[in-house]
């Protein structure tokens, strides 16, 4: 039983293998916080954890004591009644204009297993990975509006998913002005908030920082993820490192706006909230209407952050990703885009598919510009069909190139139009735009009405159509620009505000219904890169391209920052020419592979143009892919080294689950004359077993290799790498 409900004390225990999630129902019916951390066996006891203190200007409810006011109380799910004026997680305003929600607890049950979330992506049971789930009712007995609030505990992953339901149960509409995911209170502790930030092709930078009194605070209004910042924090003790120290994370599964907010408190207790971001959002609940808020995973670790990251990769390989690929082997593909461009043709296209074929590379995707009349970025979207005079017939050419033994995957930007396309003419009424106002363009397209019914219908129709026409069995969904102009006219004004996430549930259900027709399909996420990597997402398409920077060594950084929350089974990552695309950076082939090997693997370059020294370096890395790949995709990661303080070199390590195999990356960015060579203490190993390293023949113990480390070879040159395999010698 990994759920226990003592009521004598009114306390809820959850457990994972590591960790206990406690609160209770206090004296006035509210959810009250008690412990999220180590495992605590007796819950009762929990209910002693809570403070009782007197504090001026802290309202209390009238009748009741000072001493229990909710604005020091650590609440389960917080609102601004009865005078707590920190972060509220809900807002609900009834029809007549009061927003105060008093939400007190009703019932609860407990359940084995765990129940989909309508319309929303969200973890799920396995038999190998079993939940169970706690959901508790509250209610604000004058506006009869009900929360469900729903724990499922993961045991053997370490993670518990959260959601909200709200539903109206007075014959009034109410208006959800703020309806968060999840709400978590830590006590007063020194705490870093840790952040995922960055841009257009330099996504994912790690931003550790201090918290402060006051709220700090990350999010997206742009009706998708985002490339500047991630829908996922962890919170760690300021002296936490990669392998020691307590760490809490929070990652929300869920791809438009969002807001992850903490506040530090007068008394420095922090409470962070993650959920819709409330500023573009309003949704109306008509009498007996329900809101389902989507999920928020939490996890805790006392073993650092790279612990902290296992939890959350282990959740996403097990209970989110579809299962029909969540563990298994992906194809290694060669995308054309940064080959070609826009400029191939059939010839083109075959060459680089037979050139990859005799390498062994198992996939050939056809990137942007197959369909309409696109040529350059200008034109053609929305107009799904293909541009014959180009790449000839679809189903001819997929033939020929599964005819040389590889698989074939075509590029789709659902969500877009071009003003100069045929869709745009028969359906200009299906484009975001506001009534009057200037329309935005992004990369010269405009954005389709997702919200709209109609627009997915004959987006499902379109793109299956095409799907069906020829043996296609992966799909790379992109979006190159994010909607701006959110008005719908098929919404009452006083709706408007429901619109953005209406979009992404609009975005869901297409996912939803090409996969319900075509369950083998292997999607690609992307977002002009990685402008859309979110839990969200990874629950349709087990991958995302994690970035348009192909760059090796901007990749170590953007790569490093995505592990946090996300595995390397899901991070897009291919090996591209020399110099750069995106920085014009010389690094040698090597190297691009060692780096790409931290993903999805895969080519993005025309393999045609390789000498026989480097298509043989081609196969080597082919080779690693297939012999490292089962450690990759289901090892657990360690970054040893930090490359957001320390730019020069990086190294990482992945570890088989049961410590009997590693694999050591390290590359060198910057080297340093006369600079003597590094040794890296490995982690994860079984201390008092003998490893032998492949490359070198060296044996060591365990313990050698993690207490007094693994020594690295003389460093050539800047940016030269290495990987290093290390097996299990003898018996147990
Ligand atoms: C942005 C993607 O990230 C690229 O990989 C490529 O697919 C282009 N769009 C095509 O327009």
């Amino acid at each position: 039983m990994s759920i226990i409900y003592y009521p004598d004390h009114q306390v809820f225990k959850l457990d994972t293998n590591q960790t206990t999630y406690a609160f209770r129902v206090d004296e006035y019916g509210y959810l009250e916080q008690l412990h999220f951390g180590g495992r605590i066996s007796d819950g009762a006891e929990a209910a002693a954890l809570g403070f009782r203190l007197f504090r001026s200007f802290c309202p209390y409810p009238d009748g009741g004591t000072p001493l229990l006011s909710r604005d020091h109380m650590a609440q389960e799910y917080s609102t601004h009644a009865v005078g707590d004026y920190r972060t509220a997680a809900a807002i609900v305003r009834t029809a007549d204009g009061v927003n105060s929600t008093d939400l007190k607890y009703v019932s609860h049950r407990i359940y084995s297993g765990k129940k989909p979330l309508p319309g929303l992506p969200a973890s799920f049971a396995t038999p190998e990975s079993p939940a169970e789930t706690l959901e508790i009712v509250l209610i604000d007995a004058v506006s009869q509006v009900e929360f469900i609030l729903s724990y499922s505990v993961f045991a053997c992953c370490d993670v518990i998913a959260r959601s909200v339901r709200v539903v109206n149960r007075s014959p009034r509409p109410v208006y959800l002005e703020k309806v968060m995911s999840c709400c978590l209170a830590l006590p007063n502790r020194p705490l870093d908030l840790i952040t995922l930030d960055g841009s257009y092709a330099r996504e994912r930078h790690v931003t550790r920082a201090a918290l402060r009194q006051g709220t700090q605070s990350v999010g997206s209004r742009r009706t998708s993820s985002s490339h500047q910042h991630n829908p996922a924090f962890m919170l760690a003790d300021r002296t936490a490192t990669e392998e020691s120290g307590e760490a809490w994370g929070v990652c929300l599964v869920y791809s438009g706006s969002f807001l992850c907010e903490v506040e530090l408190d007068q008394f420095n207790r922090s409470r962070s909230c993650a959920g819709i971001h409330p500023e573009d959002f309003e949704w109306e609940l008509p009498p007996g209407g329900e809101f389902q808020a989507p999920e928020a995973l939490l996890a805790y670790s006392d073993g650092g952050l790279s612990k902290l990251s296992h939890h959350f990769h282990d959740v996403l390989r097990r209970n989110l990703c579809r299962r029909q690929w969540s563990g298994r082997k992906r194809p290694v593909l060669v995308n054309n885009w940064e080959a070609t461009y826009f400029d191939f043709n059939a010839e083109k296209l075959l060459n680089i598919a037979a050139a990859a074929a005799e390498l062994g590379i198992e996939m050939m995707v056809l990137d942007d510009g197959w369909f309409g009349k696109r040529d350059d970025d200008r034109s053609s979207l929305g107009d799904w069909f293909v541009n014959a005079a180009k790449i000839g017939e679809l189903g001819e050419l997929v033939g020929r190139i599964n005819a040389l033994g590889i698989k074939f995957g075509l590029w789709f930007e659902p969500e877009m139009i071009s003003e100069n396309s045929e869709l745009f003419r028969l359906h200009p009424e299906w484009v975001l735009t506001a009534p009057g106002r200037v329309r935005s363009l992004g990369r010269h397209q405009l954005v389709l009405n997702m919200a709209e019914p109609a627009v997915v219908d004959y987006l499902f129709a379109a793109i299956s159509r095409i799907l069906a026409s020829a043996n296609i069995e992966y799909v790379k969904w992109d979006m190159n620009r994010q909607p701006a102009e959110m008005y719908s006219p098929s919404l009452p004004p006083e709706r408007q505000k429901e619109l953005g996430h209406r979009y992404v549930l609009g975005v869901y259900e297409l996912h939803r219904r090409l996969l319900e027709a075509f369950p083998e399909l292997l999607i690609e996420g992307c977002s002009g890169g990685g402008g859309r990597f979110d839990a969200g997402m990874l629950y349709y398409a087990p991958q995302i391209w994690t970035s348009d920077n192909t760059d090796a060594i901007e990749r170590l950084k953007i790569q490093a920052g995505t592990s946090l929350f996300y595995p390397a089974s899901s991070l897009g990552a291919h090996v591209s020419a020399c110099p750069n695309h995106q920085t014009g950076r010389m690094t040698p082939l090597e190297t691009r592979g060692n780096v790409a090997l931290a993903g999805t693997f895969g080519y993005e370059m025309d393999l045609a143009t390789l000498n026989e020294a480097e298509r043989e370096i081609v196969r080597r890395q082919l080779d690693d892919f297939h012999r490292f790949h089962p450690i990759i995709a289901n090892g657990d990661l360690y970054r040893l080294t930090d490359p957001f303080g320390n730019c020069d070199y990086t190294a990482w390590e992945f570890v088989s689950k049961d410590g009997s195999e590693a694999l050591l990356f390290y590359v060198v960015a910057h080297h340093y004359a006369h600079e003597e060579p590094r040794l890296f203490r490995l982690r994860g190993l079984q201390p008092e077993r003998r490893y032998r390293v492949v490359e070198s023949g060296l044996v060591l113990y365990g313990d050698t290799l993690m207490n007094a480390g693994l020594p690295m070879p003389e460093v050539p040159g800047d940016g030269a790498s290495w990987h290093f395999q290390l097996k299990l010698v003898d018996k147990a």
